[in-house]
């Protein structure tokens, strides 16, 4: 054990690991890109579909993530080592930290177009949108400039630096307990105003009321492989914050708390987004450009919509921001953990290349757009990579690992510390757990990887 992990930090309270973990979890998946997702799948019919893959995938894995970490005490490579003896479970850790690394290059962009957002917001630039074209030829004369593309995905990945940097207490912690109330307020009162709006039915009556014509094959795996995206599962984010854990804490129930906020969090999203967008007659499935190009102008079809424009591009980027924050934590956490780097050097020098691998992402919305490996834009094709393959190959590997390699037995007698009396009183949540890692994840998610190769 290297000196550097006998000094391990832990969180320093329970809600702090909550509000830590639905930081990650809550981000651009819940905010950019469920809204969009829903509103090409159908709406409501997507969003059960969502919900059951949620349930019945997202909660057993996430339990078996932050299992892993808290009874490794390390990050994914070092807790899968401190489990296994066999080389290829610590290249499950490996690639997690792999997909750390490719997910935050591209996140970045997005998240720095947001920031960008606010103080486009803040210069009233919206009010000279009256339609569609106009929106998003805008915007992509923003995304098509390299400095304003690269500028605000630098700072926003210096903003995140800053919290790693002060580590596991001092920064993810105290930063997540500020930053999450302010996100949760924003966004309520973002959906109360959509809400207000007249003409708003039809957004709420979008989200409630099953069209199950809009909804294919393609769409129960989309759902599925969002349950994964949004849940920050399969590449070890969360099993790194479960390392953080002391054995006292009730692992069941901090998990169903993130993913009951992180649920919420998406729906009230969608509310808000879906509300305004029909009470202005807006296309609701305009796809990933939803939020940049759609609400623009609905902010300014709308009562206040100069204020609620600012709070709406600061709340994504707070978002972002708090994901960024366990992406590169992962990243971190392997370098202080397996090589005795310092902190303050891994979050230097693994942002410095972070950077690095953020350019060609940015620059595949200008002068890289017409680079295509496999048919992808490097932007397209590090998402494609990390949230269709990575993330759904780590997830089974991890249930995989934890129901026939480490076995139920030994992984029960974890998840029970912390949690007495409540197995005890409720044991089908140790059956229902079982099932679900010992065959529905690995049998469904297997199913999806197949769909996301192009085998089924
Ligand atoms: N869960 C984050 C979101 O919804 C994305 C993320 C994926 C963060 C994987 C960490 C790890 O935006």
């Amino acid at each position: 054990m290297s000196s550097a992990n006998q000094q391990r930090e832990n969180w320093g309270s329970r809600v702090g690991f909550i509000l830590a973990a639905a930081g990650s979890a809550i981000g651009l998946g819940n905010i950019w890109k469920f809204p969009y997702i829903a509103g090409e799948h159908g709406g409501a019919a997507f969003i059960f579909i969502y919900l059951i893959c949620i349930a019945i995938i997202g909660l057993p894995v996430l339990i078996a993530e932050i299992l892993i970490g808290r009874t490794g005490k390390r990050n994914p490579v070092g807790s899968f080592k401190f489990l296994s003896k066999s080389k290829i479970w610590t290249s499950v850790g490996f690639m997690g930290v792999a997909a750390g690394f490719l997910i935050l290059s591209y996140y970045i962009v997005i998240a720095g177009w947001s920031l960008g957002y606010i103080i486009e917001a803040v210069k009233g630039t919206f009010y000279d949108f009256n339609q569609v074209n106009t929106s998003s030829s805008y915007f992509e004369s923003l995304t098509g400039n390299t400095t304003w593309t690269i500028s605000f995905m630098l700072l926003f990945l210096s903003i995140t630096m800053v919290f790693v940097y002060f580590g596991v207490q001092k920064g993810i912690e105290r930063g997540s307990k500020i930053m999450m109330p302010v996100l949760l307020i924003l966004l309520i009162v973002s959906a109360v105003k959509g809400i207000s709006l007249p003409g708003s039915d039809k957004g709420i009556s979008f989200l409630l009321e099953p069209n199950w014509d809009l909804v294919t094959g393609n769409s129960i795996l989309v759902a599925l492989g969002h349950a994964f995206f949004t849940l920050s599962l399969g590449m070890g984010a969360m099993m790194t914050y479960g390392s953080y854990l002391k054995k006292d804490s009730n692992i069941f129930s901090s998990s169903l708390q993130v993913v009951f906020l992180d649920t919420i969090i998406a729906l009230i999203a969608g509310l808000a987004i879906f509300t305004v967008v029909f009470a202005t007659q807006q296309n609701p499935s305009a796809g990933p450009g939803l939020i940049f190009h759609t609400l623009p102008i609905v902010f300014t079809k709308m009562s206040g919509g100069y204020v609620f424009s600012i709070l709406f591009f600061l709340l994504l980027s707070i978002a972002a921001l708090t994901s960024a924050i366990s992406l590169l934590e992962v990243v971190v956490s392997y370098f202080v953990d397996e090589k005795g780097w310092t902190r303050h050097s891994a979050v230097i020098v693994f942002g410095g290349v972070t950077f690095l691998i953020g350019v060609p992402s940015a620059l595949s919305f200008n002068i890289l757009s017409d680079f295509h490996i496999f048919g992808l834009n490097f932007f397209d094709l590090a998402d494609y990579i990390t949230a269709n393959i990575m993330l759904p190959l780590g997830g089974m590997l991890i249930s995989i690992f934890v129901a026939w390699v480490w076995g139920l037995n030994k992984s029960l007698v974890e998840l029970k510390l912390g949690a007495e009396g409540l197995f005890e009183n409720y044991p089908i949540i140790i059956k229902f757990w079982k099932i679900f890692v010992k065959y529905f994840a690995p049998v469904l998610i297997f199913l999806v990887l197949l769909n996301s190769l192009g085998i089924l």
